[in-house]
């Protein structure tokens, strides 16, 4: 898949943008706070997705505007698509975001079409930092390829809510335990759903990110990305989510009870597994260098595009904002070349030097699209 054209208008500090992309490479060129990110970030928010920046719906129209307005254009192997997202500050509860000229409800209806991975300098630090990132990490990638499973994702929070909040209450005699049994028996389910899909996800991760870390390691070190849950011991050819591995989680739940309602918040559940990377058998968030943190995170990068290429048969648009200039040589090389049958959009502050790899810069000052 690959955006043809873009036009931004309103969005932030962007005007009058209108790009007709390269299928290949483009780079977005320009010092800082110009808008190189936030051309990034338009293009995210119409894969379906909220801002990767946690910006609130009236940060994102122009100070000076009331509206922004952001077309994209895009093909896949079968067709031509087109996403239209207006935003008003007159109006911002109503979104109007058509696809194809058809009118949708919410921004999260136009999830599964224009397929995008973000990667930002943050980004850099997912094997380092707290598994909340790696969390989050698993559960985008998962919900690009299943959309419902942000629904059970959804769902599941509200439940943790409640259920934390009812804990409170317990402790200090406003409401009685046996308030808790229908929260767990939801949790449970969801939960252990959750578990499931995870722990796929991250079995196909780690086949492509050990091949690639073996690569960029030039053999000389071995990558394993495990999935620890903080319920199950043992998630292999497990399914029956439903069933016996809910009630392994109820009982778990049941177990916990007395410390959950101590602590005023739930314990155990997926709101506390982790990604764990492994290199050469160590820790990576322990052991690992600053080098070998970087090169993990890349993996998993390349490695969630390519999962998402084999099961939905397209080549997602790979957006690298202000991370090949964080990276040595070695590493840019190795990004660009394993991406290279992909559309890419790379801001920078710099020129950089595509090594032979075709493409097309645009040039941003103060929010638009200059001549140089
Ligand atoms: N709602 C807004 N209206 C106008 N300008 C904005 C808005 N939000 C952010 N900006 C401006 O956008 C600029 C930052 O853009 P950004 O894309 O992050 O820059 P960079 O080129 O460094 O990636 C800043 O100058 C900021 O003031
Ligand atoms: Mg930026």
């Amino acid at each position: 898949m690959f955006i043809s054209n873009i036009k931004i208008d309103g969005f932030k500090n962007l005007s009058d943008i209108n790009i007709d992309a390269d299928k290949r490479i483009n780079v977005i060129c320009g010092d800082n706070a110009q808008g190189k990110t936030n051309l990034i970030e338009a293009i995210w928010l119409c894969s379906g997705l909220k801002s990767f920046r946690n910006s609130k719906d009236k940060d994102l129209i122009n100070l000076n505007c009331q509206s922004f307005n952001i077309e994209i254009s895009f093909e896949n192997s079968f067709r031509k698509q087109n996403i239209k997202y207006k935003l008003s500050k007159s109006n911002l509860k109503d979104k109007y975001i058509k696809l194809n000229g058809v009118p949708l409800r919410n921004t999260s209806d136009l999830f599964g079409n224009l397929c995008c991975v973000v990667f930002t300098p943050e980004d850099l630090f997912i094997s380092k930092g707290s598994p909340d990132n790696r969390r989050k990490f698993v559960d985008i990638c998962a919900s690009q390829i299943k959309n419902s499973y942000r629904r059970v994702l959804n769902k599941y929070d509200e439940i943790l809510i409640q259920r934390n909040f009812l804990l409170k209450n317990i402790s200090i005699g406003k409401s009685s335990a046996d308030e808790l049994d229908v929260w767990d028996e939801q949790m449970s389910r969801l939960g252990s759903y959750i578990s499931v899909i995870r722990y796929a996800y991250t079995k196909k991760l780690n086949i492509y990110a050990a091949r690639l870390y073996n690569e960029i390691s030039q053999g000389k070190e071995n990558l394993e990305i495990l999935y620890e849950s903080s319920v199950f011991d043992n998630l292999e050819n497990r399914s029956d989510y439903n069933g016996e591995m809910a009630n392994e989680y109820l009982s778990k739940l049941k177990k916990a009870r007395q410390e959950d309602i101590k602590a005023g918040f739930t314990t155990i559940g997926i709101q506390r597994d982790d990604l764990i990377s492994k290199i050469n058998g160590l820790n990576c968030r322990e052991f690992g260098s600053q080098g070998q943190c970087r090169s993990v995170a890349l993996v998993f990068k390349i490695a969630q595009a390519y999962i998402l290429f084999e099961e939905t048969k397209e080549a997602p648009c790979i957006l690298l904002d202000d991370v090949l200039s964080e990276l040595d040589n070695k590493r840019q090389d190795f990004v660009l070349s394993r991406i290279s049958d992909m559309q890419v959009f790379i801001t920078c502050c710099e020129n950089i030097k595509l090594n032979g790899n075709k493409g097309r810069t645009f040039y941003i000052k103060n929010g638009k699209i200059i001549n140089r």
